[in-house]
Order: structure tokens, then sequence, then C-alpha cells
């Protein structure tokens, strides 16, 4: 049914546009208590056996929305009720901005991928900060696990950027299960840069500083969220500022700007667009990454493992590989409303069959038996 849809509907629409509707259905549908309960019962219903601990929370699982699809915290209760077991909302700035001009998103539909160069278009941290004060002041819809991510303002200066991460941070740390800084999109120029040892140590001690003296009643959990274009140096070198700095965990992997692992069939002139690849192609690179940092950081921190998760499979094989939680974006567009739902029944079926008896037992028992 949704493949039809978008076969007929969907694919032919600019990819933003056909984002924005979809997203408009959801959270209408939301919005209709008996509609959303109906659909939430049909869609994410809670299974016992995958009931995950992670960051200090309690989730009804480990699969969750990666960023970039909620931007401005508009969608949780929508997401939520399709199955996600946590949403990751942003990526927000200090300030609002527009992001890059349109179009922006484009799709490699044989490929199941996308490339997009929005560059951070968001509503910004004071309204985003609003706007989950008001969810958390009438009740959520659902009690899911809301972590926010935070980026730098694009007309903010590189030497100021500590600074514009303090400022969103102290805005929503209050609202945020878990918080996220995100030095690893492609399209904010500089970005990437922050994640050299020397610029990162300054930047997560400041935020964390920020999130401690905002909210001084509860440690919000912290996170890095990494490129997959990094040197394995470099990523060993993050792993090891994570562990020194007594961060709770690190989210592997954003966009890629390479272009491999495409079909040969792939469209020339949205290969060729600026900005990330996301989807399957990914996949291969952001498990590499995923294993090298279990390799290094084993349980001492959490990790999310992200980049080309399409069904049950890989996210099994993502808590084989050493992640406690995982998240999915791209697949979403090409698997519809049902995806989760697939991911949830297929992923307490492998852990059935397993020796393990329980997810938590599972992560990463694929890395530690090739690295006796
Ligand atoms: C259109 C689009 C926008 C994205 N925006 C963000 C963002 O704002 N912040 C972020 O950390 N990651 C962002 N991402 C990256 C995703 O969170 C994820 O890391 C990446 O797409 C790999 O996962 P996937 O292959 O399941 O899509 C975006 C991805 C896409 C496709």
């Amino acid at each position: 049914m949704y493949r039809l849809l978008f076969r007929t509907v969907l694919s032919r629409m600019d990819a933003e546009r056909a984002h924005h509707l979809a997203t408009a259905w959801i959270a209408l549908a939301a919005r209709v208590p008996v509609l959303r309960t109906f659909l939430a019962a049909y869609l994410a219903p809670r299974r016992r056996a995958l009931r995950t601990e992670a960051l200090g929370l309690r989730m009804h699982g480990p699969f969750g929305l990666a960023a970039g699809f909620d931007k401005n915290a508009t969608l949780i209760d929508g997401m939520a009720m399709l199955g996600f077991d946590h949403v990751e909302t942003g990526t927000v700035t200090a300030r609002p901005q527009p992001g890059n001009p349109g179009p922006r998103l484009f799709r490699l539909v044989p490929d199941r991928a996308l490339v997009n160069r929005m560059g951070f278009n968001n509503d910004g941290s004071a309204s985003v900060a609003a706007r989950l004060a008001r969810r958390a002041a009438r009740g959520p819809a659902f009690r899911t696990t809301v972590g926010v991510n935070i980026g730098k303002t694009k007309a903010v200066p590189e030497a100021e950027a500590v600074a514009d991460y303090v400022t969103s941070a102290e805005r929503l740390a209050p609202y945020a299960d878990y918080l996220v800084v995100n030095v690893s999109s492609p399209n904010t120029p500089g970005l990437r840069n922050l994640q050299a040892a020397e610029q990162l140590r300054p930047l997560l001690a400041a935020v964390r500083e920020a999130a401690d003296r905002t909210v001084p009643g509860r440690r919000v959990p912290l996170l890095v969220k990494i490129a997959p274009d990094l040197a394995d140096e470099d990523v060993d070198a993050v792993a090891d500022l994570a562990l020194d700095l007594g961060l709770d965990g690190i989210i592997a992997t954003n966009t890629t700007v390479a272009r491999d692992g495409l079909g040969l069939t792939a469209d020339p002139a949205v290969v060729a667009e600026t900005g990330g690849l996301s989807g399957a192609p990914l996949k291969q690179r952001s498990l590499e990454v995923l294993r090298r940092l279990y390799e290094r950081v084993g349980d001492r921190i959490v990790l999310v493992g992200v980049g080309g998760v399409e069904d049950a499979e890989d996210v099994w094989r993502r808590i084989l590989a050493g992640a406690t939680l995982v998240q999915g974006y791209s697949a979403f567009v090409y698997r519809g409303p049902l995806w989760c739902r697939s991911v949830h029944k297929g992923l307490a079926a492998r852990l059935a069959a397993s020796p393990h008896a329980t997810l938590a037992e599972a992560v990463g028992a694929d890395t530690r038996k090739a690295t006796p």
C-alpha cells in the first residue's frame, strides 16, 4: 500500500514537499486521541523482550528516529505513534535560520538512498525550547524518550562556536532526555572541523557545564555525533576523548560526503549534488565505525548505531556490533509507516532465536568474539 503511494504520488513530488505532506498527515493523526491510540496499538505494540535501558533512561525498545526528520520538535508524538522508541529532535541552532536554498533534498530510489544539503533549517533554540515546554505542560500524548540535537548557527564564526552551542544547551537541556552535540553535518561550512580533539574537548566541556548549570537536579546525558568520513585514527581519538570527558555516548554516524556504494544506474545528476549521502550505501561504513568504537570503548559508554539501517536484521547487526540504541531516517522514506512495526517484530524474533537472554546481553557480542 505505502509502496504504491510512494511510487505513484510521493516519488513524483519534490522530496522535501513530499516530506512536508507526509509529516502533516502524521502530525494531524497524532492530534486526534482515538485515532492515535488506535494507530499506536497497531504500529507500536510494546514487547517486553525489547525493553531497553540506556543513558539512565528506560525505553520501550532500542530503535529510534535519527535527527533531521523532526527539526523543530513538532513530530515527537506522531513518530512515537508510528513506533519509534525514541525521537531525536533537531538539529537545532541558537538562532533561527532558513537553511540552504532548495531544492536541497534528493532521492536515489534504486539505491534506497538520499542526498541532502538542508543546512540546519530550523526555528532556533528559543522557539524549539518553548514548544517542548508547552508539550511538557499539557502532558505529552506519548511518554517517549526525547533527544535534542544541537548544532552551530551558520552565520556564527567558528571561533564563536562554543558560545553558540552553549546558548542552545542552556535553552534546551531542561527538556532533553539526552543532548547531542552535532559536529558532523557536511552542510554547515567548517562544522566538521570541530571533530578534531583540540576543538571538540572545550566544546563538549562547555556544553556539559551549561547543561549541569541549567538543570542542577538531573544529569542530562551528553552524546556527540560523528561523521563516517573520519579517518580511523580520528574515530579512535573521539572515543578516547569521550572516555576522558565522561561523555555518555557517541552516535555513529551522520551522512557521508563520499559517493561509494551506489549502483551503476544511480542518477549522475543527483550523485553530483553537493550534500550528505544517507541510506543503504552508508550501511557498511557506519557499521565499521561502530565496530571500531566498540573495540575502543566497550561497555563504558553508550553507542548509538545509525546509517543505512533498513530492517530488523540491520538493527540486530548493529546491536551485535556494539550499539545499545539504533536509529534510522532514510529507510522510513522508502518503507513508510509500517517500518517500525516490522523492525520490532523481526528484532524480537532474532533475539528469541539467539543465545542471548536480553538485548543488553547481545550488545557487542559479535565484536567481542572477533577481538579476543
Ligand atoms: C534530509 C536529512 C536531514 C538530516 N538532518 C540532520 C540533522 O539536522 N542533524 C543530524 O545530526 N543529522 C541529520 N541527518 C542525518 C541522519 O540523522 C542520519 O545520521 C543519517 O541520515 C544516516 O542515517 P540513515 O541512513 O538511516 O538515513 C539528516 C539526514 C537526512 C536524510
